[in-house]
């Protein structure tokens, strides 16, 4: 496929030819074939060149992509007071947030701003823990927020934690299984190269497909009733990484984690129409989907299967406690009121602010799109969620 999008630096292109040929020396290493899911991994997180742990600029309007903290400190302010709400109404709360995937840390710096302007009433938050796994981004993370002592990063899931947990647009991040409808049962996509050139150059990236286990296919509901072509993701990691997250709270006897990020319940996710998958590469503000083109220089992001997410928590022993648009779920914890603290009247720094929000929720950009769900232990989202909660269409 030729692609026509903005030209990468001599240096960046550089660093993409060295994650395509550590990428290609493991593909020989295998026999000429990795799992998608390998492939995404060493894309994203292959140390120093991944997209994620190389010196991409990333989120912003400088990066590739905008995530809902880079829009407006509006989004962290709800969080905080939400987290306020959690922290007063649960006992079995510990006053500590978790927060996976911090990006730039412009989420944890608006939380931890709005809770220190004691503008919701003060709740002693102990600690601010981060797990995050790119390096880079730790360091522009450790940068940003050195003015929060509280803030500690962790190199992996603690054993146990009570508290709120977040994690905005992660899931997606999360390695997913490229499988595919053929005419004598389900495959699985993985990468393998193509002839190595007459130079001895390393070959370009290939998809090769192998009889797909049953297990793979179990996350798909009716994947009989798909017909032959039919290509989308399965979520291994993510279901993996949420039934950590669930024996961590389990452990910890008290939690709600939130999970923001664009997605659809199983029924919604598997529909025939969707037929080529949600797979999505980011490049400078350009979504396209191909990610073989300039590894390492894009993100590769596949939609949230939440029926998915919920299942693997539940059967750690978490309860459901809501699943709900972006939009209502902020609505509900008061983004309009945070909005208002600016008075409309002073239209300069008011209209910014209304706009941005307006991103977040308008159902023709995040509103809809986005969902969040809540799972957790010995807690409960206030009873005011339950007004738009969707949990049954999961
Ligand atoms: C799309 S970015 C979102 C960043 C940030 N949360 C925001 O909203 O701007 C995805 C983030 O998740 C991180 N990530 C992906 N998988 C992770 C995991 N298993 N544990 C912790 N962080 C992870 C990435 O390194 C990156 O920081």
């Amino acid at each position: 496929m030729q692609l026509q999008l903005p030209e990468a630096s001599v240096e960046a292109q550089r660093a993409s030819r060295l994650l395509h040929n550590l990428i290609a020396t493991e593909i020989r290493l295998q026999h000429g074939w990795i799992s998608f899911a390998r492939y995404m991994e060493l894309l994203l997180y292959a140390p120093d060149l991944g997209y994620y742990s190389g010196g991409a600029a990333k989120l912003g309007k400088d990066g590739d992509f905008t995530t809902a903290p880079e829009i407006t400190p509006l989004f962290g302010a709800t969080l905080a007071h939400l987290t306020t709400e959690l922290l007063v109404s649960s006992p079995a709360l510990q006053p500590q947030i978790l927060e996976f995937g911090a990006g730039s840390g412009q989420l944890a710096y608006d939380i931890l701003t709005e809770l220190a302007s004691g503008e919701n009433g003060s709740v002693g938050l102990q600690a601010y823990y981060i797990v995050e796994l790119s390096a880079e981004l730790r360091a522009r993370q450790q940068l940003k927020l050195q003015a929060f002592p509280q803030v500690q990063w962790l190199d992996r899931l603690p054993e146990s934690f009570s508290g709120v947990v977040i994690g905005n647009e992660v899931l997606d991040a999360m390695p997913v299984e490229l499988v595919l409808r053929g005419a004598e049962g389900w495959l699985q996509r993985g990468v393998g190269l193509s002839q190595t050139g007459a130079d001895g150059g390393d070959g370009q990236f290939i998809y090769i497909d192998r009889p797909a286990e049953p297990a793979l296919i179990a996350q798909i509901p009716d994947a009989e009733s798909l017909t032959v072509g039919h290509l989308t993701e399965v979520h291994p990691v993510a279901i993996g990484f949420m039934r950590s997250l669930g024996t961590m709270l389990k452990a910890g006897q008290g939690g709600v984690a939130l999970f923001i990020d664009y997605g659809f319940p199983a029924a919604e996710y598997y529909l025939q129409q969707r037929d080529q998958g949600t797979l999505m590469c980011h490049y400078r503000h350009h979504a396209h989907p191909d990610p073989f083109y300039l590894p390492g220089l894009q993100d590769v992001t596949a939609h949230v299967d939440f029926t998915a997410m919920a299942v693997a928590a539940l059967d750690t022993g978490l309860d459901l406690l809501g699943y709900s648009s972006q939009a209502a779920f902020l609505l509900e914890a008061g983004i309009g009121k945070l909005l208002l603290r600016t008075p409309p009247e002073n239209a300069l720094a008011y209209l910014p602010q209304a706009n941005a929000l307006q991103k977040l929720v308008s159902p023709a950009e995040m509103g809809e799109l986005f969902k969040v769900l809540a799972v957790g232990i010995n807690a409960e989202l206030p009873a005011r969620f339950a007004s738009h909660d969707r949990s049954h269409r999961l």
